[in-house]
């Protein structure tokens, strides 16, 4: 049978840096595992517009379609910030998300306990953390029409629209009940049904789908604002929250930071099963190019191999070799190794992006 394919997309900024790291970990697999993939490289984001004028090809959309997963690093940078809106970096992994339909973005905020005390909350309220968010990603007022600025009399107005159909919210629902179920089978669904006629509907639908179909699931509704104080004042109460795009955007950079720092967050954003029987998949770090830190090897390549480590779990079947990989990130933080974001002032071997992978490596060959 032949390999299963990947498309990397490295991005822009530390993208191609936290990337570099991710495939010499692809490489321990098929080397010392039996465990290899079909991989091919492409543009997206700010590198592709440099190449071809847009942040994505449709050369490069289709083989995203064809292949069994995507990786991408992060897209963007201040050198595009006057692009036309269409142009911009972001926009190729929105063109992604959508023409893909990976609704279902799935962010987990795990605390490693060698990083308890480097979170902004004291130890007792993070150590142990494991939560997940289910993020909806192709709807809301990210795609919601009509959109735009256009001129009222003699001023302009900026216009989006936050739409949802029943239809969307419970896909997204459905994914969160099932992943709930291998987890602690708790959901917290999050809306502001208060403000936003959506938000009803959002509520609603959640609450009938629950209902009808995974009753046995633990459901509870807050109000997102209420949600993003809880996620802060006592974070392990949660076990999977379901929310919309935009909420799901911040509060996922919020629980981020429990965890001690960006650079630690994977994400996999999963649609309907393609003819093989795997999902349509895509998967990146929760950070994005940090142009502040970009092409001096400081950037926590972390985030980007966790995120390989979902691809392992959810599209290959591989949950095993996710485990030896997670374990051996696991491994590596309680020697303190540390890239500068995780830096705290307990001290410990600090090191760069590539040491990190030596360090991770390592910690692999001796697993
Ligand atoms: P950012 O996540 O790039 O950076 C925020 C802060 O976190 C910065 O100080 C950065 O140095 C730090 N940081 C992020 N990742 C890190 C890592 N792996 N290791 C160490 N430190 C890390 O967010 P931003 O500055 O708001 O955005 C920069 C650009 O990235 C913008 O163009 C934005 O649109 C884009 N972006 C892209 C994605 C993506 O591609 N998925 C996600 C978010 C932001
Ligand atoms: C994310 C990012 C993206 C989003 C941007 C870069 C389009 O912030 O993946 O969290 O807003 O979804
Ligand atoms: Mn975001």
């Amino acid at each position: 049978m032949a390999n299963p394919s990947l498309l990397i997309l490295p991005g822009d900024g530390i993208g191609p840096e936290v990337m570099a790291q991710v495939e010499r970990v692809i490489d321990w697999f098929a080397a010392n595992r039996d465990l290899a993939f079909d991989v091919s490289t492409d543009l997206a984001g700010g590198c592709a517009y440099d190449a071809h004028g847009t942040p994505l090809t449709d050369a490069t959309m289709a083989k995203a379609q064809e292949v069994d997963a995507v990786l991408l690093g992060a897209v963007g940078g201040p050198q595009y910030d006057d692009l036309d809106f269409s142009l911009k970096p972001e926009r190729a992994l929105l063109r992604l998300r959508k023409e893909m339909d990976l609704f279902a973005n799935l962010r987990p905020a795990q605390c490693f306990d060698a990083l308890a005390d480097f979170s902004s909350l004291k130890r007792e309220l993070v150590a142990g953390l494991d939560m997940m968010i289910v993020r909806e990603l192709t709807s809301g007022v990210y795609f919601g029409e009509p959109r735009g600025v256009t001129h009222e009399g003699n001023e302009r107005v900026g216009v989006n629209t936050h739409r949802y159909t029943e239809s969307e919210i419970a896909r997204v629902a459905r994914a969160a009940f099932e992943l709930a179920r291998k987890r602690s089978n708790r959901v917290c669904s999050m809306e502001k049904r208060n403000v936003m006629e959506a938000g009803i509907l959002w509520r609603d639908v959640v609450q009938e789908i629950h209902d009808a179909e995974y009753p046995d699931v633990e459901l509870s509704h807050m109000l997102a604002d209420a949600g993003g104080m809880q996620i802060v004042r006592a974070p392990k109460q949660f076990d999977v929250i379901l929310t919309d795009n935009l909420f799901g955007d911040m509060l996922s950079d919020v629980a981020a930071m429990l965890t001690g720092s960006l650079g630690m967050l994977p994400s996999a954003s999963l649609g309907l099963p393609m003819a093989n029987g795997r999902p349509k998949a895509l998967y990146e770090p929760v950070h994005g190019s940090a142009p502040d830190i970009a092409g001096q090897d400081k950037a926590n390549p972390i985030a980007c191999i966790l995120s390989f480590a979902m691809a392992l779990r959810y599209s290959f079947d591989e949950g095993a070799n996710a485990d030896l990989l997670e374990n051996a990130v696991q491994k590596v933080l309680a020697d303190g190794v540390r890239t500068g974001d995780l830096m705290g002032p307990e001290g410990g071997t600090p090191v760069g992006t590539v040491g990190m992978g030596d360090a991770i490596l390592a910690a692999l060959d001796a697993a």
